[in-house]
């Protein structure tokens, strides 16, 4: 038997028990993450999301760069406007604290929001990792903007590669 061949018995191995390739990394299946939580998004999540959406920096902004009113706002929420829309909590911190908020678009779009106090501390990079074993395999799309450094830096580091540049024009 060669190296190749035992190789080919490990990944098919990990694969039975749920594990997922990412970004050059053997990922453990969801239920096994020791930090990232998901709790879908319902009603009690609303002022949490505008919260988040109003700490969300300029540079991470590609379509949206107004405020929604906060009755917009709610109802966006309700209409459940995602494939998969989840509040990433920590399981290991006893103060509940909600930490951001990820989702998958109907078009395999990643978008995640990690509140500025808990970010840096790898909860961003374990949403999505999470996400992607949860819902994968599939051709996964972030949308991310350009001068969005952090993002771009953080995607590109799970295995995304840079595919177009959208160029607009506001008349
Ligand atoms: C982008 C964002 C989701 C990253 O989440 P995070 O929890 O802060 O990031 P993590 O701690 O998991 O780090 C993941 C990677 O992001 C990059 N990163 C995180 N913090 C960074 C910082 N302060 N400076 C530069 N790069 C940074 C690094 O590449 C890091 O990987 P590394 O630790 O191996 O170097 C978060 O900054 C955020 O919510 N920003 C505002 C909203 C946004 O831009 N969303 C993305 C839209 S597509």
């Amino acid at each position: 038997m060669t190296t190749d061949d035992r190789t080919k018995i490990a990944e098919d191995a990990l694969c039975r028990y749920g594990f997922c390739l990412i970004g050059g990394e053997w990922i453990a299946p969801d239920d096994m993450d020791p930090v990232v939580e998901f709790e879908p998004v319902d009603e009690q999540h609303i002022d949490f999301l505008w919260f988040l959406l109003e700490s969300r920096p300029k540079d991470a902004c590609i379509s949206h760069t107004k405020m929604p009113t906060m009755r917009e706002h709610a109802d966006f929420v309700r209409s459940k406007p995602y494939e998969v829309w989840y509040i990433i909590k920590d399981r290991s911190r006893s103060d509940g604290d909600l930490v951001g908020a990820c989702y998958i678009t109907r078009n395999n779009e990643i978008g995640v929001h990690v509140h500025h106090n808990f970010q840096a501390q790898g909860y961003g990079r374990r949403a999505v990792r999470k996400l992607m074993s949860m819902h994968g395999p599939r051709k996964w799309l972030a949308n991310i903007a350009p001068l969005n450094d952090r993002s771009q830096m953080m995607f590109s580091r799970l295995g995304f590669r840079k595919l177009q540049e959208v160029w607009v024009k506001d008349e």
